[in-house]
């Protein structure tokens, strides 16, 4: 079964994640596609992101600078997909969310899977700045950004004393991002059991080598 993991992009007292991501986390044990755990950045108080080669060590093995980066390192290579759970900062990702991110740095850990958002804001917008960002970012990462969301406008009252939402808009559009996660997963678990590329960065340093090596000196 796939390992989704639903990541909890906010953490402040107080954040209407903890609204939002119990109803998501529900829905998606109930999918039966997953085998799911949130992640919450609360329970990840990882450093300003600060690491750099000489934190690495061995690239195949890497230390990083603090063990609860390795760790996160080696929690986000854990899985086949993710749902990020998340609100809006200043038409962005908050910037706990954005570090976490940066934090799965020389494992390659996003690589090859899907992600998925789930946004929300106290306004019209929903987050959808935010999650159209998040895709943005994801796509440095080699992960596969998926086109459907869920977008929660005014959250403060989106969610019903049973911690339902009000809209019927909000269970099928999560019913359809999680279909959409379930296909992408199983795909990409098929596609990178057939063998990965080597990232393209690695390709390009290792062709520029080459091409350098076989410059005929000057006379
Ligand atoms: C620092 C900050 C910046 C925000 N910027 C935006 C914004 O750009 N657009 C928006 O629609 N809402 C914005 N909001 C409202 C949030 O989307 C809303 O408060 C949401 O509940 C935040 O998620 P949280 O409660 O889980 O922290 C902002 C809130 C904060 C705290």
């Amino acid at each position: 079964m796939s390992r989704l993991k639903i990541i909890m992009g906010t953490t402040r007292p107080t954040r209407a994640a903890d609204r939002v991501a119990p109803w998501v986390a529900s829905v998606a044990d109930a999918h039966g596609g997953f085998d799911v755990e949130v992640l919450d950045l609360r329970d990840w108080p990882l450093p300003f992101f600060s690491e750099h080669f000489g934190t690495i060590g061995d690239m195949n093995d890497p230390s990083y600078s603090e063990p609860l980066v390795k760790a996160w390192n080696s929690k986000i290579k854990d899985a086949d997909a993710y749902l990020v759970v998340t609100g809006e900062y200043n038409h962005s990702i908050p910037g706990a969310l954005k570090n976490a991110i940066d934090s799965v740095w020389a494992s390659n850990a996003f690589r090859n899977k899907p992600v998925a958002v789930v946004g929300y804001s106290a306004g019209v917008g929903g987050g959808i700045r935010a999650i159209e960002h998040l895709a943005q970012i994801v796509v440095e990462t080699e992960a596969v950004p998926l086109r459907n969301t869920v977008v929660i406008p005014f959250v403060n009252d989106a969610f019903d004393d049973a911690g339902q939402p009000v809209s019927p808009m909000a269970n099928a559009a999560l019913e359809v991002v999680l279909d959409d996660l379930a296909w992408w997963s199983t795909a990409l678990e098929y596609a990178r059991a057939a063998g990965e590329l080597v990232p393209g960065r690695a390709r390009l340093r290792d062709a520029m080598l080459k091409a350098e090596a076989a410059k005929v000196p000057a006379a």
